[in-house]
């Protein structure tokens, strides 16, 4: 984000990673975000480095392993964000269900004006709901969705005091829901969480909604269960490689897509950005993090 840059430069010594002078012994601090993050040969460059100030909430897009086995302290922007992304995964479930963005693409082409009537979608109020990962971001989707008198179930690594019923797999927590709301967190644990079994058990009728990684569900199961009718329709945020979004997603009119947008908004970025800089200069001043990853 240029302002990040820009504050960066302005309120500290900061200096871009393709510029790095020779002696980088002095760099205490790097700041990176999920299009970048941190790798051991990054890390190797830095031998000073103290700690990974991402922004974002996600860090899988840094070698968190390494990191920490160099006692290099990490720090996300949790909270200020949650918000935003539960508003986009809500608008995902009611564009996939009710088929908004296809409609919008009917009136364009002209095929109303034409006569040609647009098929009748899917109820959102009522719907069973499936939250895959149940952390702030799962929650709030979930509180949302309530008010939609969704019926709600949950899988994450824990069950947690909540009203709703935990499941104990993914696979089931499909089987039971007409739409699987991916929440859960990137990284190594997660990847493929969502496979083939988990969108045969979602069903014909079932639809999946992705605000989380890319990496959580399995791409290539996906297109092969939107291409066989094995499921109805997806909501996507994230991809596997993005920018690159797999060309037979690109016409189908039963999966909407977007891209990464689901923090852009103008004040939740700039919270973001205050929550970067608060690290930073928190972090030079007393050794710790504001917001450190656990
Ligand atoms: C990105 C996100 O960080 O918070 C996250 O984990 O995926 C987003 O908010 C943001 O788009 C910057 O890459």
């Amino acid at each position: 984000m240029p302002a990040v840059v820009e504050r960066l430069r302005a309120e500290h010594d900061a200096v871009a990673l393709e510029d790095l002078p020779d002696d980088t012994s002095s760099v205490e601090v790097a700041v990176t975000s999920a299009r970048g993050g941190l790798h051991a040969r990054e890390m190797d460059r830095l031998p000073g480095l103290r700690a990974i100030v991402h922004f974002g909430v996600g860090y899988d897009s840094t070698d968190v392993a390494e990191a920490s086995r160099r006692g290099i302290a990490l720090s996300n922007t949790p909270d200020v964000l949650t918000d935003c992304v539960a508003d986009t995964a809500v608008g995902l479930v009611i564009d996939v269900l009710r088929g908004l963005s296809a409609a919008d693409r009917f009136v364009r082409r002209g095929d109303w004006a034409a006569g040609a009537t647009f098929p009748l979608s899917r109820r959102v109020s009522g719907a069973r709901v499936g939250i895959l990962g149940l952390g702030r971001i799962g929650l709030a989707v979930a509180h949302r969705l309530a008010a939609f008198d969704a019926r709600l179930s949950y899988h994450a690594r824990s069950p947690k005091d909540v009203p709703w019923p935990y499941v104990a797999t993914p696979v089931e927590l499909a089987a039971g829901c007409d739409v699987l709301v991916v929440a859960a967190a990137g990284g190594p644990a997660s990847v493929g969480l969502v496979d083939a079994a988990v969108l045969d058990a979602l069903g014909r009728d079932g639809v999946l909604v992705n605000v989380a990684r890319g990496s959580v569900v399995n791409e290539g199961a996906l297109v092969a269960a939107l291409e066989g009718g094995a499921i109805a329709g997806a909501g996507l945020d994230v991809f596997a490689d993005e920018p690159r979004v797999p060309q037979a997603l690109l016409g189908r009119d039963d999966v909407v897509l977007l891209p990464h947008l689901a923090s852009g908004t103008v004040e939740t970025r700039a919270a973001m950005a205050d929550l970067v800089l608060a690290n930073v200069a928190t972090f030079l001043e007393t050794g710790r993090l504001l917001t450190p990853v656990a």
